[in-house]
């Protein structure tokens, strides 16, 4: 049987946040964002062990308090230039605790409101794929394409777009071997790499809650939906 891991890309400074303390430890509910995916992931029965790639020096991870996650989490100070190159160098760096047809889920440190349904949702339906799959939402707004001054161009059909979110779970294997050969500024998230190789990741239905601290302002709505899951 694959065994399951996790790895969270956790080398960013977050610059569309602003201020001097990278946003994945930000707090929120009186932990460090990372904490709360982090928390999710170890909380998963068959999730094995948790690979957190931080920034190369970052001297933060080892001044809070993981408590219980702990055992279960081990920190890499291999962080790249960009997010993909993160997710390969930490691939590469667990090298000897994860078998090629081992599963790996890549979860953003800065997604703290991941459901456990949602999570649960993935990892029942791409264990049984062949090429993984990822947690993605239907566009359900009207897309407008506009030009350079902000005036509609034309609408665009919504119809079988999604929105892509994560955790991405590929097979250790496939994924190295995919984020390898892919220019690292194209590959925003791992299914990219992977249809690089003319393969098709499953979509699986996420949760609109599992969104994307960017902005100072997500952090109210974060919290927000924290205290209404717990
Ligand atoms: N990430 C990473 N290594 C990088 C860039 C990003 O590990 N070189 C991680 C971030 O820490 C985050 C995830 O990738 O967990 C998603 O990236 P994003 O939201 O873009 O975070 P930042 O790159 O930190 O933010 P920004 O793009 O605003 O600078
Ligand atoms: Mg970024």
């Amino acid at each position: 049987m694959p065994r399951l891991f996790a790895l969270i890309p956790a080398a960013g400074s977050g610059v569309r946040m602003g201020g001097d303390l990278p946003k994945q430890y930000l707090p929120l509910a009186g932990k460090p964002l990372l904490y709360h995916a982090l928390s999710c992931l170890c909380r998963h029965p068959e999730i094995e062990r948790v690979f957190v790639v931080l920034a190369p020096g970052d001297p933060y991870f080892s001044n809070y308090e993981w408590q219980l996650l702990a055992a279960r989490t081990t920190p890499l100070y291999c962080g790249g230039e960009t997010r993909a190159a993160s997710v390969f160098n930490g691939l590469l760096a667990a090298r000897d605790e994860i078998a090629a047809a081992d599963w790996v889920l890549v979860h953003d440190a800065v997604r703290p409101c991941l459901a456990p349904a949602a999570l649960a949702r993935l990892i029942d339906t791409v264990r049984d794929e062949e090429t993984g799959g990822l947690l993605a939402l239907p566009v359900v707004d009207t897309l407008k394409r506009g030009d350079a001054d902000a005036y509609v161009v034309q609408t665009e059909a919504r119809e079988h777009l999604w929105q892509a979110q994560t955790p991405q779970m590929f097979r250790y294997r496939l994924l190295l071997e995919a984020l390898r050969v892919i220019d690292p500024v194209l590959a925003t998230d791992e299914a990219r790499a992977i249809e690089q190789l003319g393969l098709r990741p499953k979509l699986v239905i996420g949760d609109n809650r599992n969104f994307k601290v960017t902005y100072p302002h997500d952090l109210a709505l974060a919290e927000l939906i924290l205290k209404s899951m717990q």
